[in-house]
């Protein structure tokens, strides 16, 4: 990285849609960005787009032991993290676990946010003013979480399964907050919009072909898609505003049931469990 002082931003499935647009505009900014990501020949490709300097690290964020590795690189690799957006996340339409047996959307959406995390206050702490931003839904809105079936093993219905993992992004964003009060990190959630990215691809033909079109007359252009993620990064005003939802770069309420302090520390514990924290 060429200017040491530049604040250092780590954004989370960064090789595609809103992901890779949030980091091609940050980096218009004074950022130097950091690039996690499962492919690494998109990887490669994403950083060249993004700018010079910008430096990528492979890791598939549903499992546990690769957030764990690459945590270990990013914190090796870099003096400070400023700000680290959590933004790889994707809906399974078929109940899927990963190799660690873990249903794929509750391992990639909600325990990849907040085992990285965790696993990235050392370095946030470093810097003297850090962000964390995680980008939820508006999906969350119906959900409720499910303690007696968080993966869907008993029943499995994709929609509620997405739906889950996003109130999980912005319960677990109000229980860091306070955990984080008083310090130097704040931790926000936003809606990016319904965006017109690559969500929804990894399923199969029909899904993939419903979801394309949806998206194609209903959805937004990725620049407007990553307003909300560039602005809680890195708009000046909002320097130590913690624990908020954020809507087209406004504060809004989220959902009754995410204000839920006790289950929030429920979330808090049952996940730190999953996780072995
Ligand atoms: N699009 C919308 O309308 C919408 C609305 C509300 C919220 N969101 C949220 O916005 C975020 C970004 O979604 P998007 O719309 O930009 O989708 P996208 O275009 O499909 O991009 C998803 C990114 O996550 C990466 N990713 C997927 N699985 C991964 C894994 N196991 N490990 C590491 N990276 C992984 C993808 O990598 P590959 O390039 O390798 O596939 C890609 O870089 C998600 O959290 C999503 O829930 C999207």
């Amino acid at each position: 990285m060429a200017d040491s002082d530049a604040p250092i931003c780590v954004v989370t499935g960064a090789t595609a849609g809103i992901g890779l647009e949030t980091a091609r505009r940050l980096a218009r900014t004074r950022m130097a960005l950091v690039l996690v990501g499962r492919n690494a020949a998109k990887l490669e490709s994403a950083a060249r787009e993004v700018g010079v300097g910008t430096r990528t690290f492979v890791a598939d964020l549903s499992m546990q032991s690769d957030v764990r590795r690459v945590a270990q690189a990013l914190n090796a690799a870099l003096p400070r993290i400023d700000v680290l957006i959590n933004n790889a996340g994707a809906l399974f339409v078929r109940r899927e676990e990963t190799g660690e047996g873990i249903e794929r959307t509750w391992a990639l959406n909600h325990l990849g946010y907040f085992l990285l995390t965790n696993l990235m206050l050392g370095a946030l702490r470093q810097s003297r003013s850090a962000r964390v931003v995680n980008v939820a839904s508006q999906a969350h809105r119906k959900a409720t979480i499910d303690f007696d079936d968080l993966e869907g093993k008993h029943s499995y219905n994709a929609w509620r399964a997405y739906g889950q993992s996003k109130l999980a992004n912005i319960m677990f964003t109000y229980e860091l907050a306070r955990r984080l009060k008083g310090s130097s990190i704040s931790v926000n959630a936003l809606h990016p919009g319904f965006v017109n990215s690559d969500f929804g691809d990894n399923n199969g033909f029909l899904a993939r072909q419903v979801i394309r079109i949806a998206k194609r007359f209903g959805g937004i252009p990725l620049a407007q898609g990553a307003e909300t993620s560039v602005h809680l990064a890195s708009a000046v005003e909002l320097a130590g505003q913690s624990g908020a939802y954020y809507d087209q770069a406004q504060a809004v309420r989220s959902s009754q049931v995410s204000y839920d302090e006790a289950a929030q520390r429920r979330l808090w514990d049952v996940s730190a469990a999953q996780v072995g924290l």
